[in-house]
């Protein structure tokens, strides 16, 4: 039976270490999170994000907007937030309705409040190998994972599975920055089975039921970034956990590996913002 990277476990000792050091600060780091329309799935994410910010003494902001916001409208309000000095984090949860220019939006982020690290400038400063201010929460969360179980990703085969914006690309380049060989699938990907077969450390973020125990290698890594509900309302992810955690050596599960990590990277990241725009050394 493989041993499981519990990410709650982590989380909450992540999050202990943060308060501690948030308990020294007179001004608290403020999170603003801009949710467009009424998508159940960020909904519950965006309440998670508030609750464990509130949780910290962090102050945190949650503005809805109808389906129907224009770009204009949008683009006026993270420029309002850019200008405004109390707000040390913008998110703008994904994905935005087909009429908005999801890049568009992004752009507009002042990159030194971009706690996602989605603009141009932090983007591009991960792909060059340069540090951005901040980097992408989930990937972000993932390697503090691999981590803490000693789990060293250099010189060794990960395959990811899933190219998004949000996983998949930004977390093959940090794997690649820390001496991986990594391989990037996709849904054209031809004989997936094939190359997940000849992982070590096997990522999965494609947003469907996919990875089956046939699919790897016995003592892999299994990593599972997917996550939905089943047709019984069961939460599940891109693994099917029962048959591959007999063979793997280490897997996350669902829920409770990669989910909780993200949150505890995103309030990493709130904080981190808040310390490079007060220029606070890390202590
Ligand atoms: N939607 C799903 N994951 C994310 C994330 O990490 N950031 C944002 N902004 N939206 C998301």
């Amino acid at each position: 039976m493989a041993i499981i990277l519990d990410g709650k476990k982590l989380r909450d000792k992540l999050l202990e270490g943060l308060k501690n050091k948030l308990a020294s600060y007179k001004i608290m780091p403020k999170l603003v999170v801009i949710l467009v329309g009424d998508n159940p799935a960020s909904q519950i994410y965006v309440n998670n994000k508030k609750k464990t910010a509130e949780k910290l003494g962090i102050e945190s902001v949650v503005v809805n907007y109808p389906d129907n916001i224009s770009e204009a409208e949008l683009l006026a309000k993270i420029a309002e937030l850019n200008e405004d000095a109390s707000v040390n984090a913008i998110l703008v949860q994904l994905p935005l309705p087909a009429h908005i220019n999801k890049q568009n939006i992004i752009n507009a982020i002042d990159p030194i409040k971009d706690v996602d690290g989605f603009t141009p400038q932090n983007f591009g400063k991960l792909l060059s190998g340069e540090k951005p201010y901040v980097y992408p929460c989930t990937p972000k969360g993932i390697l503090i994972l691999l981590d803490e179980y000693g789990i060293d990703v250099a010189g060794k085969h990960v395959v990811v599975v899933g190219r998004s914006n949000i996983v998949g690309k930004p977390l093959s380049v940090m794997l690649l920055n820390l001496n991986a060989t990594v391989t990037v699938c996709h849904s054209h990907t031809e004989n997936l089975s094939e190359i997940t077969k000849t992982a070590d450390v096997l990522i999965s973020a494609a947003g469907k039921k996919i990875i089956e125990d046939c699919m790897l290698s016995k003592d892999s890594v299994v990593i599972d970034v997917g996550i939905f509900k089943d047709e019984f309302g069961k939460t599940r992810g891109d693994v099917e956990f029962d048959s591959v955690s007999k063979k793997a050596a280490y897997i996350s599960p669902v829920p409770g590996g990669v989910g909780p990590m993200t949150i505890a990277s995103l309030m990493l990241n709130t904080v981190e913002l808040f310390d490079i725009q007060n220029k606070r050394s890390c202590d």
